[in-house]
C-alpha cells in the first residue's frame, strides 16, 4: 500500500509514495469507475482524506498516477488494507455495477468490518435490493445505506444531488461529508436524509423515470418539429436555446440545444443525424413504471416514455413496417405558423403531469413502505445537481411549502392554472401530430391522464357491469350502500351480496 499527502494546493504534483498509512482515512471508495474515482475526488477536494480501492488495483494506480495531487488519498491495493485505512466507524462507499456486484463487494467486507461501521451504496441500485441489504447488515451489527447520486459525471465531481436513506444514526456520520460535496442551490445543499432503508434508491428510480419522461417528451417535440414544422437540427437548437430561457428552462433542455447544434466532423451533417434511432435503458424506467403498477399509481407520461425506448429498439421491425404499414396523407395543419408556440406548451403541459404523477408516486410509496417522504424536500434536492435539474422544481418544493401533503401537484393553483392555459395549444398539437402519422405517445398519454383526472365521472360503470356480466365480480351504486350482482343472463334481478 502507499499514500500520497499532496494536496489540493499541489495539484498536478508527481506523487510521493509511502510504505505505510501514517493517517487514517475518514471515508473510502471502492469502485473506481468514472462515478466512482470523481466522486473520490470530490471529496478529496473538500479536504476530507479518502481512501481508495478497487477490484482490479490496475485501476488504482491510474486513479492514483491521475489524481492524487487533488487531495489526500490512500490508495489500497487489497479489500484488508482498504478497511484497514479507514477510521471508525468505517464509512465506506460501494461504487459497482447495480446487482451481483454489489452483493460481492458486501461479502467481500463485511468480515473485516466491526460493528457500527457503514456501507454506502452509490450506485442505481434496486430499492428491494437495497433493503434486503440493510437488514443481511443490520443482522451482522453493520449499518448499510442506499444513497441515490445523480448528476452523471460531470455531476459527481463537482456537486451532485444526492439521495441518502438508511438508518439515521448511519446519516449523521456521513451527513457533512455528503452535504460538501452535493451541489448548492441558494446556500442550501442538494442533499437531505430521505428515510429508512430503501428510499433513498427509491427516489433516485422515481427521478430516473421522470428523466425517461422528461427527454421523451424533448425527443417527441424534437420529432414534431422535424417532421411536421420541417426544421432541420440547427434551426431546432436555436428554438431550444429560446425555450430554455422560459418555464422550461432545464439542465435536459440545455443540452438539447447543445447536442442538436453539434456538427459530425465526418459528414458535416447534423451529428444527431448520423446517430442510430435506438435508446438503451439500464432498468430505472422500467422499475419505476413496474412499481407504479404495483401499487396502482397511474403513471402514463414515464411508462410511455420507457415503451416509447422499446419501440426504438425494434429498428429492424420498424425497417419493414415503414414498407408496409400505411401513415396518413399530410394535410394543411402542418404549416400553422403557431406550431412552434404550440410544442413549447405541449412540451411544458406534459411535463407538469410527468412530475405530478411522479410525485403521486413517491406518495404511495411512501405509504406502502412506511417512509414518510418529504416530498418537498424531494423537490428541494433537485433543484441542483442532478439530471433532471430545472427552474420549474422551484415552483414545486413551493407547493409543498405552501399546501404540506399534496395527493396531486394539479391541485395546485400554479399547476391547474399553467395546464389550464396551455391546454388548448396542447391539443392542437395532439391533434396536429395525430394528423400527420407522427407518434407522441407522452404527450397524448399526459393529455388523457389530464382529461380522466379531471373527469368527476368516467366510463369504469361500463367496465364495472361487464366484470359483473361475466365474472360476478359485483359492483356499487352511486344512490345506495354496499355491494351488488344482477344475475344478467338469467333472471336479470340485483342482489345484494355483502348484506
Ligand atoms: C443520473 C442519471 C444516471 C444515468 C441513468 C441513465 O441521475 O445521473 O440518471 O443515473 O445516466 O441511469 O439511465 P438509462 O441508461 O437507463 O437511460
Amino acid at each position: 500500500m502507499w499514500i500520497t499527502t499532496t494536496s489540493f494546493s499541489t495539484r498536478g504534483r508527481a506523487r510521493v509514495a509511502f510504505p505505510l498509512v501514517t493517517e487514517l482515512s475518514r471515508i473510502g471508495v471502492t469502485g473506481l469507475a468514472v462515478m466512482g474515482a470523481n466522486l473520490a475526488r470530490n471529496i478529496a477536494r473538500r479536504g476530507i482524506p479518502v481512501a481508495v480501492h478497487n477490484r482490479t488495483s490496475a485501476r488504482t494506480e491510474e486513479f492514483m498516477e491521475a489524481y492524487s495531487g487533488e487531495g489526500t488519498f490512500t490508495a489500497a491495493e487489497s479489500t484488508e488494507e482498504f478497511v484497514a485505512a479507514l477510521e471508525r466507524p468505517r464509512r465506506i462507499i460501494v461504487m459497482v455495477k447495480a446487482g451481483a456486484p454489489v452483493d460481492a463487494v458486501i461479502q467481500e467486507l463485511v468480515p473485516l468490518l466491526d460493528e457500527g461501521d457503514i456501507i454506502i451504496d452509490a450506485g442505481n441500485s434496486h430499492f428491494p435490493d437495497t433493503i434486503r441489504r440493510t437488514q443481511e447488515c443490520a443482522e451482522r451489527g453493520l449499518r448499510f445505506m442506499g444513497v441515490g447520486v445523480s448528476g452523471g459525471e460531470e455531476g459527481a465531481l463537482n456537486g451532485p444531488s444526492i439521495m441518502p436513506g438508511g438508518d439515521p444514526s448511519a446519516y449523521a456520520e456521513v451527513e457533512e461529508i455528503l452535504t460538501s460535496i452535493a451541489a448548492q442551490v441558494d446556500g442550501t445543499p442538494c442533499c437531505v436524509h430521505v428515510g429508512p432503508d430503501g428510499a433513498g434508491h427509491y427516489v433516485k428510480m422515481v427521478h430516473n423515470g421522470i428523466e425517461y419522461a422528461d427527454i421523451q417528451l424533448i425527443a417527441e417535440a424534437y420529432d414534431l418539429l422535424t417532421h411536421v414544422a420541417g426544421l432541420d437540427a440547427p434551426a431546432i437548437a436555436k428554438i431550444f436555446e429560446e425555450w430554455n430561457s422560459g418555464d422550461l428552462e432545464s439542465f435536459l433542455i440545455e443540452i438539447t440545444a447543445k447536442v442538436l447544434a453539434k456538427t459530425d466532423e465526418k459528414t458535416g451533417r447534423p451529428l444527431v443525424d448520423v446517430i442510430v434511432d435506438q435508446a438503451g435503458q439500464k432498468g430505472t424506467g422500467t422499475w419505476t413504471a413496474i412499481d407504479a403498477l404495483n401499487l396502482g399509481v397511474p403513471l402514463t407520461g414515464i411508462t410511455e416514455a420507457v415503451f416509447a425506448r422499446g419501440i426504438s429498439s425494434l429498428r429492424e421491425e420498424r425497417k419493414a413496417a415503414s414498407k408496409v404499414l400505411v401513415g396518413p396523407n399530410p394535410s394543411e395543419a402542418a404549416n400553422r405558423t403557431d406550431l412552434v408556440e404550440d410544442i413549447r406548451q405541449a412540451l411544458y403541459a406534459s411535463k407538469v403531469v410527468a412530475y405530478a404523477q411522479g410525485f403521486a408516486q413517491m406518495r404511495a410509496a411512501s405509504k406502502n413502505y412506511g417512509w414518510n417522504l418529504d416530498l418537498g424536500a424531494m423537490a428541494r434536492i433537485w433543484r441542483g445537481g442532478c439530471i433532471i435539474r430545472a427552474q420549474f422544481l422551484n415552483r414545486i418544493t413551493e407547493a409543498y411549502e405552501e399546501h404540506g401533503d399534496l395527493e396531486n401537484l394539479l391541485m395546485v393553483p400554479y399547476f391547474t392554472e399553467a395546464v389550464a392555459n396551455a391546454q388548448d395549444a396542447w391539443r392542437r398539437v395532439v391533434i396536429t401530430a395525430t394528423e400527420q402519422g407522427v407518434a407522441i405517445p407522452a404527450f397524448a398519454s399526459s393529455l388523457s391522464y389530464y382529461d380522466a383526472y379531471r373527469r368527476e365521472r368516467g366510463p369504469a360503470n361500463l367496465i364495472q357491469g361487464l366484470r359483473d356480466f361475466f365474472g360476478a365480480h359485483t359492483y356499487q351504486r352511486i344512490d345506495a350502500e354496499g355491494w351488488y350482482h344482477t344475475r344478467w343472463p338469467q333472471d336479470g334481478v340485483e342482489v345484494r351480496t355483502d348484506a
